[in-house]
C-alpha cells in the first residue's frame, strides 16, 4: 500500500485511512490506494467490516483539481475515472462505513455514497461544489444521491453546489448517524452493530426507492431550471448538472452515469470550467505575498473604530460586529449618526426576517457597535478605518487628529476610493502604520476588500490587514498606491468608453444591454445610477487639475449631474425611475446625448453590440497590462479576483485578464492599436500587452514565469 492510503486492522474490523494532505484530494495514487484497501479487505477472511477515514482536518474534499488543467491541456492523456473504485466498494460483500469529519465534497461525496453506511461528526459538511468549478459531479454523484436524498434535494445540492452541515444531511438520508465523541470509535462501533446484524450490506445504485416519478419530478426540475438561469445567468455547469439528476430518474444507473459522463466532458473542455478553476486557484492565491510569511508578527485586532456613519462607514462597521469585533462608530452631527444606526437595524432587521440568522444574533451585533460623536475610546482601538467623503484636506485633517489620538501600534486605515495613501500618510508622523482599507459598496455585503500598501506601509500592518480580511470574510488584494488603485483605475477606463459609445452613437440601455448579456452583474451605466452620479462628479472635480487639454473627455455624466439627475437616489440618472426603481429610458437622456456629441462633432453611427464589448473589455485589459508592469497589482489574477469580487464581473469568464487571455491577447492587441488610430490617447498600447502579444504569451503564462522567479 502507498503511504496515501494506509490499512490497518482493529480486530475484526479494517481501517482504511486516507492521507493526502493538506484536503486529502483523490489525487493519483488515492482511489487507486483504496480500491487496493477495498480488495485487501474483500479477500481477508479475518476481516468482517471496514472503516473509511481521512487523517488531518478533512474526509476527502474531493478529486484534485489540479488535475482537470492537465486533462483539457493534454499533459494527462487518461480522463479522471473513479466510478470502477466507487463501485468495487459498493460491491465489498461486507459492510463498510466512511467516517465523515470537515468536508466530504464533490468526489469525496461520491466516494462516501459508495460505502454502505455513513457516519459523521456534527461539525461535517457534505457537497455537490463542481459547478462553482464549472463542472458537474463526475464519479456519479448525480445519480447516488437522488438515491440517498430525494430528487430535490440532490437537484438542488447539484445544481447550487452548496455545502450542507451533518444535522441536514442526516434528515435528508446522506448519512446514517452523527457520531459523539470520537469519530473513529464511533464508526468502528457503527459497523460492529451492522457486521452483528448479519443485514445485507445496502448498494445505493440499487437504492430506488426515492427517485420518484415524472409527474412528481418535472416541477422540480422546471423551478431548478429557472432557479439557475436566474442565479446562475450564463453558466452552463448549473443546468447540466440538472440535466443529469434528471436523467437518474428516466434512465437505468449504468445509463445515467453514462449521461452525466458525457455532460461532465462538455462542462470540463469548456472555456467556462478552465475559467472557474482558475478563479478558485486565484482566490488562494492572491493571499500569498512575496516577503510577507506566516512568521511576519500580527498585530491583535480586538477593538475597532470607524469614523462616518454612512453608506461605507456603516457597512464596515457592520463587518466588525459581524465578526464578533467591538466597533465604535464616530460621526459628527446627531442625526448623521441616527440615520447611520437606523440603516444598521435595517439591515440586519431584513437579515433577521428573511431567516438568515435568529434576533438574538442581531442583538448582540448591534451591541458590538458604539455609535457616537466624540473621540472617546478611540485610544484603545487597534485599527480605525476612516470613510468619510472623498477630499484629500478633509482625510489629512482627521489623520493628523487620529495620529495624536490612536495608540502607539494602533492601524490607521482609509477607505479612500482613489486617493494617494502615501500623501495620506504624510499628514501622521507613523506612516508605517497607515494603509488603505478600500471597501465595496454595500460594503457588508461585497467580498473584495483592496488593501493598499503606501511606500511606507510595514509588512506587520499588511500581514495583520490580510489576516483581517479573513476574519471580516473578504477577499483581501494587495495592491500599490496609484489613483484609483487597481480596481477604479479600470473602471474609469472602462466607464469612459461606455460614455464614448454613448456620445458615439450607442443609447445608455444598448451599452447596458450588450454588458448584461455578456455576463456583468449590471451594465456600467446603470451602476452609475445606483452608486450615484455625483459620488465620480465630486471625485472629478477633485482631479480636475490632473486632466490633460486636447484629450477627449467624457462630458454627459457631468451634464446629468448639472441638472440634478444623480441617479435612482434622485429618481433620475443615465435613466429615470419609476416608484419600483425600475429603470426606464428617457428621451430627455438621448436629446441631452445627441446635443453633446453635435457640440463636440462627433459623427453618430449605428455601434455594434460586438464593439461594446470590445471597447469596454480591451479597455480594461490595456490598463490592467500597464497596473502590472508598474507592479500595483502583484499578478494578473488579482486584477481577475478584484474585478470578480468587487465589480460584478462574471466568474465563468474568469476575470478581464483571464478573458484577454481566452480571446487571444494578439487579437486584443491589435484591436486596441486600432482604437489608439481611431480614439486617441486614451488608447496607448500597455508595452506589456505588446510584449505578450507579440511572443504569443498569456498573463497567465507571465504570473507563472513571475511566480518561478520569486
Ligand atoms: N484539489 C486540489 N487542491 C485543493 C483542493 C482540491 N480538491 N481543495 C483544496 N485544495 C488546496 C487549495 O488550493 C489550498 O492550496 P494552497 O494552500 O497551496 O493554496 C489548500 O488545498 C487548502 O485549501 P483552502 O485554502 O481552500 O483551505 P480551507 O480550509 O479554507 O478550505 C476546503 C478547505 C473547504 C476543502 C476548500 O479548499 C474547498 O472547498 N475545496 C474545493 C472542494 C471542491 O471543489 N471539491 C470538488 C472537486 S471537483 C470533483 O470532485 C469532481 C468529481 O465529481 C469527479
Amino acid at each position: 500500500m502507498s503511504e496515501l492510503v494506509t490499512l490497518t486492522q482493529d480486530g475484526e474490523v479494517a481501517v482504511i485511512t486516507v492521507n493526502n494532505p493538506p484536503v486529502n484530494a483523490l489525487s493519483p495514487g488515492v482511489p487507486e490506494g483504496i480500491a487496493e484497501a477495498i480488495a485487501k479487505i474483500s479477500a481477508d477472511d479475518s476481516i468482517k467490516g471496514a472503516v473509511m477515514i481521512g487523517s488531518g482536518q478533512t474526509f476527502i474534499a474531493g478529486a484534485d483539481i489540479k488535475e482537470f488543467g492537465k486533462i483539457t491541456s493534454g499533459q494527462r492523456k487518461e480522463g479522471i475515472n473513479f466510478l470502477d473504485v466507487i463501485k468495487s466498494i459498493e460491491d465489498c460483500p461486507k459492510p463498510t462505513v466512511a467516517a465523515i469529519h470537515g468536508t466530504a465534497f464533490g468526489g469525496g461525496l461520491e466516494v462516501a455514497m459508495g460505502f454502505h453506511y455513513r457516519v459523521a461528526v456534527a461539525s461535517a459538511q457534505v457537497g455537490q461544489p463542481e459547478v462553482k468549478l464549472g463542472i458537474i459531479p463526475g464519479a456519479a454523484g448525480t445519480q447516488r444521491l437522488p438515491r440517498l436524498a430525494g430528487v430535490a434535494k440532490a437537484t438542488q445540492m447539484c445544481a447550487d453546489g452548496n455545502p450542507i452541515p451533518a444535522k441536514d444531511a442526516l434528515a435528508a438520508g446522506i448519512i446514517d448517524s452523527i457520531v459523539e465523541g470520537d469519530l473513529l470509535s464511533g464508526a468502528i462501533a457503527f459497523v460492529k452493530e451492522k457486521i452483528a446484524s448479519g443485514e445485507k450490506p445496502p448498494k445505493t445504485r440499487e437504492r430506488n426507492e426515492k427517485l420518484g416519478d415524472e409527474a412528481s419530478n418535472a416541477p422540480i426540475f422546471e423551478a431548478a431550471r429557472a432557479l439557475a438561469k436566474k442565479t446562475a445567468r450564463g453558466m452552463m455547469a448549473p443546468l447540466a448538472a440538472i440535466d443529469a439528476v434528471e436523467a437518474a430518474t428516466k434512465l437505468s444507473f449504468d445509463e445515467g452515469v453514462a449521461r452525466e459522463r458525457e455532460l461532465f466532458n462538455q462542462c470540463l473542455f469548456s472555456d467556462q470550467s478552465k475559467a472557474m478553476i482558475h478563479v478558485f486557484f486565484g482566490e488562494r492565491e492572491v493571499a500569498k505575498i512575496p516577503g510577507i510569511g506566516k512568521d511576519t508578527p500580527q498585530i491583535a485586532i480586538n477593538k475597532a473604530a470607524v469614523i462616518g456613519a454612512g453608506t461605507m462607514g456603516g457597512g464596515i462597521a457592520m463587518n466588525y460586529a459581524n465578526a464578533g469585533i467591538p466597533v465604535i462608530m464616530k460621526e459628527t452631527t446627531q442625526e448623521a449618526l441616527d440615520r447611520g444606526v437606523a440603516t444598521i437595524r435595517k439591515n440586519y432587521q431584513n437579515s433577521v426576517n428573511k431567516g438568515r440568522f435568529p434576533q438574538e444574533v442581531m442583538d448582540k451585533r448591534m451591541a458590538l457597535i458604539t455609535p457616537q460623536l466624540t473621540y472617546d475610546g478611540f485610544d484603545q482601538a487597534d485599527i480605525i478605518t476612516e470613510a468619510v467623503f472623498e477630499g484629500m484636506a478633509l482625510k489629512k485633517e482627521i489623520f493628523s487628529e487620529l495620529d495624536k489620538i490612536a495608540k502607539p501600534g494602533a492601524i490607521l486605515a482609509s477607505n479612500t476610493s482613489t486617493l494617494s495613501i502615501d500623501e495620506i500618510a504624510s499628514a501622521t508622523s507613523r506612516p508605517e502604520f497607515v494603509i488603505g482599507h478600500h471597501y465595496f459598496s454595500p460594503a457588508n455585503v461585497m467580498r473584495l476588500l483592496e488593501i493598499v500598501r503606501s511606500q511606507a506601509t510595514s509588512n506587520e500592518v499588511i500581514a495583520t490587514s490580510m489576516a483581517l480580511s479573513k476574519r471580516l470574510k473578504k477577499v483581501g488584494v494587495l495592491v500599490g498606491n496609484c489613483y484609483g488603485f487597481v480596481g477604479n483605475r479600470m473602471l474609469h477606463q472602462y466607464g469612459r468608453e461606455a460614455q464614448f459609445l454613448v456620445e458615439e452613437g450607442a443609447k445608455p440601455q444598448e451599452v447596458d444591454g450588450a454588458l448584461y448579456k455578456f455576463g456583468m452583474a449590471m451594465g456600467p451605466l446603470a451602476v452609475g445610477d445606483l452608486a450615484g452620479l455625483d459620488v465620480g462628479w465630486r471625485i472629478r472635480k477633485e482631479h480636475r487639475h490632473l486632466e490633460k487639454p486636447g484629450v477627449r473627455y467624457a462630458k454627459v455624466a457631468d451634464e446629468l449631474c448639472e441638472r440634478g439627475r444623480y441617479g435612482q437616489k434622485t429618481g433620475a440618472g443615465w435613466y429615470k425611475y419609476d416608484e419600483n426603481r425600475k429603470a426606464i429610458p428617457d428621451p430627455e437622456v438621448d436629446a441631452l446625448i445627441e446635443q453633446i456629441a453635435a457640440a463636440q462633432g462627433i459623427a453618430r453611427r449605428v455601434i455594434t453590440e460586438e464593439e461594446i464589448i470590445e471597447r469596454t473589455q480591451y479597455a480594461l485589459i490595456n490598463e490592467g497590462a500597464k497596473i502590472l508592469e508598474e507592479g500595483i497589482a502583484l499578478r494578473a489574477v488579482d486584477i481577475d479576483i478584484i474585478y470578480l469580487s468587487g465589480y460584478g464581473y462574471p466568474a465563468w469568464r474568469g476575470g478581464p485578464m483571464w478573458y484577454g487571455d481566452t480571446v487571444g491577447l494578439k487579437k486584443v492587441y491589435d484591436r486596441v492599436c486600432q482604437f489608439h488610430a481611431e480614439h486617441g490617447e486614451w488608447w496607448t498600447p500597455a508595452p506589456l500587452l505588446k510584449e505578450l502579444a507579440e511572443a504569443g504569451k498569456t498573463f497567465a503564462a507571465f504570473d507563472k514565469a513571475k511566480a518561478a522567479t520569486a
